[in-house]
């Protein structure tokens, strides 16, 4: 199981949230892999993870841009390129089939991926303020 620890806080309450989502769902699939679940649900599950990892991805963005975080633009690539690793991953499932050894490769590295990222590029949010500038109040 995966655990959150108070390493992983960034202080920005909806982009902590996410990330104790991300994990959660990692822990989900891992429980399926472990009890044997078909093909489908696990598929399912990785699915899932993706379209709530990409849509995490944009909104923390969209967040660093706000609140001008140093790490935007680094935080960006590596998103990409981890965007990249699960659209080959998901490639190779549906083409493929789902080898265990496959499914926990998704699991792991992923695990492995987050707990890494979170560390060592969405920490930068730490040093930046939670909210960006007001753009509904007026300028001096
Ligand atoms: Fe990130």
């Amino acid at each position: 199981m995966s655990h959150w620890n108070a390493h992983f806080e960034t202080g920005h309450l909806s982009i902590d949230a996410e990330h104790r989502e991300f994990l959660r769902q990692l822990d989900a699939l891992k429980e399926a892999i472990d009890a044997g679940a078909g093909r489908e649900k696990v598929v399912e599950l990785i699915v899932v993870l993706q379209r709530y990892v990409l849509g995490h991805f944009a909104r923390e963005e969209a967040h660093m841009r706000r609140v001008g975080c140093p790490a935007h633009d680094a935080n960006c690539a590596a998103h990409r390129e981890f965007a990249l690793k699960f659209d080959r991953w998901l490639e190779l499932l549906t083409y493929g089939g789902t080898p265990v050894s496959l499914l926990l490769e998704v699991h792991r590295e992923s695990l492995a991926w987050i707990n890494h990222h979170i560390l060592k590029v969405d920490c930068a949010l730490r040093s930046c303020p939670t909210h960006g500038p007001d753009k509904s109040s007026p300028a001096p």
